[in-house]
């Protein structure tokens, strides 16, 4: 069976879905993104990813051509069509097709592209052994809280990560930890709090670390909300990534130096199990 996509209003095999040449997402990466985990058939936390792409959408100024009913419509067709249990829905929405100039389009409609991508998320190898993390200089643009496709600097973060032996690159600004390259960064201090950056500009509002902390301060565990240095990091008791696609991922070592005990740590299995639970309520309900 053939890859189920979503384009402009028709759901069709992959081979068979092409964007045109002017798109500008493709000329100048003008369009926002989202992404979505999906768990037991069930998608996680919809809601708060669609009002993430609404306030994307209006910071751009590109009109948002779906209500969230309908949009929550077109997700759950394409994981049936797909028949996905497990994975990552991923969304986009551009500018639409002009002639390339940088002005606005007046009559262009934006182009709507969605897929899905099957991935082991509660059951990834990567949650037992926990991962490697490099820095590298953050070297984004200054609007970082809009999920824009433009993701250059990322690209280049993740390929210096992954040719470095890592699989996350955890990028610096002042000497502080922004947050990864497609994650949230968060470590847990000796006396055993969460520490994580505060929303700003300088981050994506991650709707992962959202509902983390709402279940860290459920659990009654210690958060901080903060900046962090790289130095702060290396001495940390535990380090942590949040993002849909992953869910909680311990980091073992940023730049080689081993975390803690160098394994998982106790706050952040804790966490991960919190979380886990929680993403499978909803499809326990539906039983
Ligand atoms: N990335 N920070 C950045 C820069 C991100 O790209 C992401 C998500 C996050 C975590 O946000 P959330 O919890 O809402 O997924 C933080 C997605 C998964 C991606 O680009 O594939």
């Amino acid at each position: 069976m053939s890859r189920i996509v979503f384009l402009n209003g028709s759901f069709l095999p992959i081979e068979e879905a092409k964007v045109p040449f002017m798109d500008r997402g493709f000329m100048f990466g003008d369009g926002v993104y989202e992404g979505i985990g999906v768990l037991d058939g069930q998608l996680i936390d919809n809601e708060a990813h669609l009002e993430r792409l609404e306030r994307s959408l209006a910071e751009v100024r590109i009109r948002n051509p779906y209500s969230r009913t309908e949009w929550t419509s077109l997700q759950e067709e394409i994981v049936r069509r797909n028949g996905m249990t497990e994975g990552f829905i991923y969304f986009q929405v551009t500018r639409g097709v002009a002639e390339r100039d940088f002005f606005f389009p007046e009559n262009a409609e934006p182009t709507v592209a969605m897929f899905t991508q099957a991935k082991a998320i509660a059951d990834a190898p990567a949650a037992r052994t926990g991962i490697a993390v490099v820095t590298v200089p953050d070297q984004r643009w200054a609007r970082r809280d809009i999920k824009s496709i433009n993701l250059l600097a990322q690209v280049l973060a993740k390929q210096a990560a992954k040719e470095a032996g890592a699989q996350e690159a955890w990028l610096v600004e002042d000497g502080f930890v922004t947050e990864g390259g497609s994650s949230s960064g968060f470590i847990v201090t000796k006396k055993g709090s969460i520490v994580v950056r505060p929303l700003s500009n300088a981050i994506l509002p991650g709707i992962t670390r959202k509902s983390l902390l709402r279940l860290s301060e459920e659990a009654r565990i210690p958060l901080e909300e903060r900046r962090f240095t790289v130095e702060e990091a290396y001495d940390a008791a535990e380090a942590f990534l949040t993002s849909a696609s992953n869910f909680v991922l311990p980091i073992v070592t940023i730049d080689g130096r081993s975390i803690g005990d160098g394994k998982p740590g106790p706050v952040t299995k804790r966490l991960r199990e919190l979380y886990l639970s929680m993403a499978r309520v909803p499809a326990m309900a539906a039983e």
